[in-house]
């Protein structure tokens, strides 16, 4: 499949990264596509990687994925052009930079989410919310010892949601329906309680949350 990570950093490059090892065509949409950083991000995939600007990223695939800070976000969503019809991952976290802004917390919530702002923002697109609740690292490789990590997803549009499964399957993640996009609500806050062990908590990186089931 083909698929636009827009940003490449420690999210976007474990994606694209991973991805691209499994097959799946990558095209990274970056404010500087030629820089040497995005060209490092480019190097580790595999043969299956380019970099293009955000918009010509966004009209080359049918899935997107949005893996910027929040802070820009919203900009990043008006660079992608018309988004109708297309699967709108949304891994991102509305929560400002910095460990300052880790400890602030989220900037929406309650009554609304990032997901749902972006799906206001990206107007007609498929908004998924997936990526949010583990940390980038184990994105590679989301499998602790035998038990593989669960991966909650939300949105609103069935056939967007089948895909993302299936995308979040193939990086190795149980994959979870937590439901229409407004459980965002509660996806959101999950990524807080997994930042809070890993750095407040000093429980490392290294973890996942998982789900049981009698
Ligand atoms: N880090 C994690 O473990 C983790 C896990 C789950 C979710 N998240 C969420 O995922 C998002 C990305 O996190 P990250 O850690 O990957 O951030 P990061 O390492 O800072 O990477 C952000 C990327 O976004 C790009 N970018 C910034 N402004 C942009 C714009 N206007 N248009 C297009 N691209 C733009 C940056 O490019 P430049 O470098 O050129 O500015 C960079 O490649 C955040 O919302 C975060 O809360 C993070």
């Amino acid at each position: 499949m083909k698929i636009a990570i827009i940003g490449t950093g420690n999210v976007g490059s474990a994606l694209g990264q991973s991805w691209a090892g499994r097959g799946h065509e990558v095209i990274f949409g970056a404010t500087d596509p030629r820089s040497e950083k995005v060209k490092a991000v480019v190097a580790g995939c595999s043969g299956k990687g380019r970099a293009l600007t955000v918009g010509e990223a966004s009209a080359a695939a049918p899935v997107i994925v949005l893996a910027t800070p929040w802070d820009a976000t919203a900009d990043a969503v008006r660079s992608l052009g018309n988004v109708r019809g297309k699967v709108l991952i949304d891994a991102t976290n509305p929560i400002a930079l910095g460990m300052e802004g880790l400890r602030a917390g989220l900037v929406v919530g309650h009554k609304t989410s990032g997901a749902e702002m972006v799906a206001v923002w990206a107007e007609g697109a498929r908004v998924v919310k997936a990526f949010n609740t583990i940390g980038a690292p184990n994105m590679r490789n989301p499998v602790f010892r035998t038990n593989a990590a669960a991966m909650f997803i939300c949105g609103d549009d069935s056939e967007a949601k089948a895909v993302v499964q299936q995308l979040s399957n193939d990086l190795g993640f149980a994959t979870e329906d937590a439901g229409g996009l407004s459980a965002a609500r509660l996806l959101e806050p999950m990524a807080m309680l997994w930042i809070h062990l890993a750095f407040q908590r000093g429980w490392g990186t290294d973890f996942g949350f998982g789900v049981l089931r009698r």
